[in-house]
This record gives C-alpha cells, sequence and structure tokens, in this order.
C-alpha cells in the first residue's frame, strides 16, 4: 500500500466502467483508496468491480444528463472528499457535418452540463468533508480544436473553462481542483476517433494523476502528446490561466 495524497480517501467516479475511468477506480484502490463510489449508468455495469475488489467498491448510479440521477447519489454519497468527474463522450464530425450541431448539443450535454450539474451537487458534500479534491477530465482539445472532431473539441474547451472557474470559486472551501488534459488514449473513445495507432494506455493518465496530487500544479498532462502541448502551454497557464488578472490590474 503507498502513501501518498489517495490513502483513505472515500472517492466517486463518473463513467468508472469503462476505460479512463476504470484505470482511475484500479489505480486510486491500488494507492490505498478507502472506497470508491463507481458511477455508472446502470449498476451492473460496475458488477465486474465488485467481484473483483469486494465492499471498497460501491456502486451508484449517474448519468449526468439526468439531474435526478446526480442529487440521488450526492444524498447517498455523502461521505465522498474525492470526485473525479469523468465522463464524457466524443462525436467525429466536422463543423460541416449534417449532425454537427446535434452532436455539439449532445456533447455540451454530457460534457459541459454534466460537469456543472456534477460541480453543483458535490461541492457541498466536498466542503463538509474537509474540501477534499474535484479532479475533471478535459482534453489536449480543451486546447486546440481538432477538424475531424470539432464539436468534441468545442464541448472540451468548454469544460475546461468552466474547470478554471471551479478552481477559483472552490479553493475558498478548500477543494482543490485539477484539469486533465489528456492525447490520445486507448480505450473506446480513443478507437473510435481513429487515435488507436499513437494511443497510450490509460494507466499513463490515472498515474499522471496520482503524480500530480503530489505537487501544487492545476493542469495535468499525461502522455507525450500532452506533454508536449503543456510545455508550450506552462508559460501562458502560470501568468495569465492561474493568474489573479483582476488583483493584478487593480489601482
Ligand atoms: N480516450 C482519449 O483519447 C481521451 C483523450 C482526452 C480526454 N479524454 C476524456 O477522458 C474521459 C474518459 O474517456 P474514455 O476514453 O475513457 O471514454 P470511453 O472509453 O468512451 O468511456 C466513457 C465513459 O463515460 C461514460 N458515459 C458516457 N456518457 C455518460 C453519461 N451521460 N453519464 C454518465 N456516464 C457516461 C461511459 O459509460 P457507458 O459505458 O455507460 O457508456 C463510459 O464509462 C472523457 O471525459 C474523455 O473526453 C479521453
Amino acid at each position: 500500500m503507498h502513501s501518498d495524497g489517495v490513502q483513505g480517501v472515500v472517492a466517486l467516479v463518473t463513467g468508472a466502467n469503462r476505460g479512463i475511468g476504470l484505470s482511475i477506480v484500479e489505480t486510486l484502490l491500488q494507492h490505498g483508496a478507502g472506497k470508491v463510489y463507481t458511477a455508472v449508468r446502470a449498476l451492473d455495469k460496475a458488477t465486474a468491480l465488485v467481484e473483483k475488489y469486494g465492499n471498497k467498491i460501491v456502486p451508484v448510479l449517474i448519468d449526468v444528463t439526468e439531474p435526478e440521477t446526480i442529487s440521488a447519489a450526492a444524498r447517498q454519497c455523502q461521505d465522498v472528499n474525492f470526485l473525479v468527474n469523468n465522463a464524457g463522450v466524443l462525436s467525429s464530425l466536422t463543423p460541416f457535418s449534417d449532425r454537427a450541431i446535434e452532436s455539439l448539443q449532445y456533447e455540451l450535454d454530457v460534457n459541459v452540463f454534466g460537469l456543472i450539474r456534477m460541480a453543483r451537487a458535490f461541492s457541498p458534500v466536498l466542503k463538509s468533508n474537509g474540501g477534499g479534491v474535484f479532479i475533471q477530465l478535459n482534453s489536449v482539445a480543451s486546447l486546440k480544436s481538432f477538424p475531424e472532431f470539432t464539436t468534441y473539441s468545442a464541448s472540451k474547451a468548454a469544460a475546461y473553462s468552466i474547470t478554471q472557474s471551479l478552481r477559483e470559486i472552490l479553493a475558498e472551501q478548500g477543494t482543490r481542483v485539477l484539469s486533465v488534459h489528456p492525447g490520445p488514449i486507448d480505450t473506446d473513445m480513443g478507437n473510435e476517433a481513429g487515435l488507436s495507432e499513437i494511443a497510450e494506455p490509460a494507466e499513463v493518465v490515472s498515474d499522471a494523476i496520482i503524480d500530480a496530487l503530489k505537487s501544487e500544479d492545476f493542469h495535468v498532462f499525461p502522455d507525450t502528446l500532452a506533454r508536449k502541448v503543456g510545455i508550450v502551454y506552462q508559460t501562458f497557464a502560470r501568468d495569465i490561466i492561474e493568474a489573479d488578472l483582476m488583483e493584478q490590474n487593480a489601482h
């Protein structure tokens, strides 16, 4: 058992049944998490995790597009002090695709409104448990639009923008916010986006989150492509994104 920022935490991970979410659940347990609420869209999707890890896994129902599932989960999971909003969807569409607008509406519902709904429901829970951590799965596509999945990139840019505000707002209640920006990762989403040839394993993301907890970082750039972006972005992140521009310009 490791002793780091994860020892004994009570975590909740959305989209916990596969891909990056599943890897985060398993990595948290390997690093000593006391309990993980695995938020899934149907409870039986977490059966394999319960069979593997026993009562450290508590499946809960969350569809981030259905606010009532989120509020019910927040009532049920009053001891959460480590929240990972990982659930996300991607469509491979350019702005000229017939379905671009309806697809963006769906991606906004899951990737952006889902984040707002999760933050609203769980911030009071985190506060009542001493502040804790709120981790949002954003993307390299939050910083750069990829034409082959333009609508997804737009939704991830919006989610990143909201994450920046959450960092400042939730600091007041002692909640640390992390914005995670993977590049191509070997999951169903990565494969459906045609990224399998350059994708890296999901563990690269979950391990980078564990490392980031030992630092003061807000941004997490886990894989090779993401780190390349992160290095160039570093100065802008420090001097603009993480700086208090209002304070600096006050007279
Ligand atoms: N893979 C990449 O290359 C990559 C790169 C950068 C960022 N990301 C981000 O990382 C996160 C995880 O991606 P992934 O690659 O692991 O995706 P994935 O393999 O497609 O898995 C997506 C997960 O989100 C869940 N989900 C989808 N819609 C949901 C909803 N409305 N409510 C609750 N859960 C929902 C899915 O549940 P079901 O099984 O029920 O569908 C599944 O557990 C996403 O936010 C994604 O944008 C991924």
